[in-house]
């Protein structure tokens, strides 16, 4: 199985633990959206899109990012946002799959927000992504690659 991971985790670098944690048990080549462009992703049997959220959806250059992705990938979706809704993989995943992806899943959690008002009151998901949300990242990513 040959996996990438594209990382946006700009906030605070939670998702970026998700996907650390993941490539710390599995190979797994990791990149982050600044450097995505150039990679060939038709050589890869799966690709994940990782971010953080902002404004109910992936962060804007993820979305933007997801349009480009070659018909018939195979790709999963991580992401850590301050209060989890499931709406937050709509967009991303219709873009995907309207262009012929297919979405293997998803896994989100909990992950440290200091955004506008939060910041008065110290953020909310304080220590997360914790241990437990991280394992569950790597539990998710175990069951799609069906490695152990
Ligand atoms: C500009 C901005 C907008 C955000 N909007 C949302 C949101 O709509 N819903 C949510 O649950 N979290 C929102 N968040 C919180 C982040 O998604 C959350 O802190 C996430 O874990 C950040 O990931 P990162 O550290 O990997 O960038 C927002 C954060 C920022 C900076």
């Amino acid at each position: 199985m040959k996996s990438i991971i594209i990382y946006e985790s700009t906030h605070h670098g939670n998702t970026k633990k998700l996907v650390d944690a993941i490539a710390k048990k599995h190979h797994v080549e990791t990149v982050s959206i600044e450097n995505a462009e150039s990679v060939d992703l038709s050589g890869y049997d799966m690709v994940g899109l990782a971010a953080g959220i902002a404004f109910g959806k992936f962060y804007k250059r993820m979305e933007e990012f997801a349009m480009k992705i070659p018909s018939g990938s195979r790709v999963f979706l991580l992401y850590t946002c301050g209060n989890p809704s499931a709406g937050y993989v709509k967009n991303i995943t219709r873009t995907l799959t309207s262009n012929g992806a297919r979405v293997m899943g998803n896994y989100g959690c909990r992950g440290y927000d200091t955004y506008g008002p939060f910041k008065l009151v110290g953020g909310i998901a304080k220590g997360h992504p914790t241990e437990e949300d991280i394992a569950g990242a790597v539990m998710f990513y175990d069951k799609i690659s069906g490695e152990k």
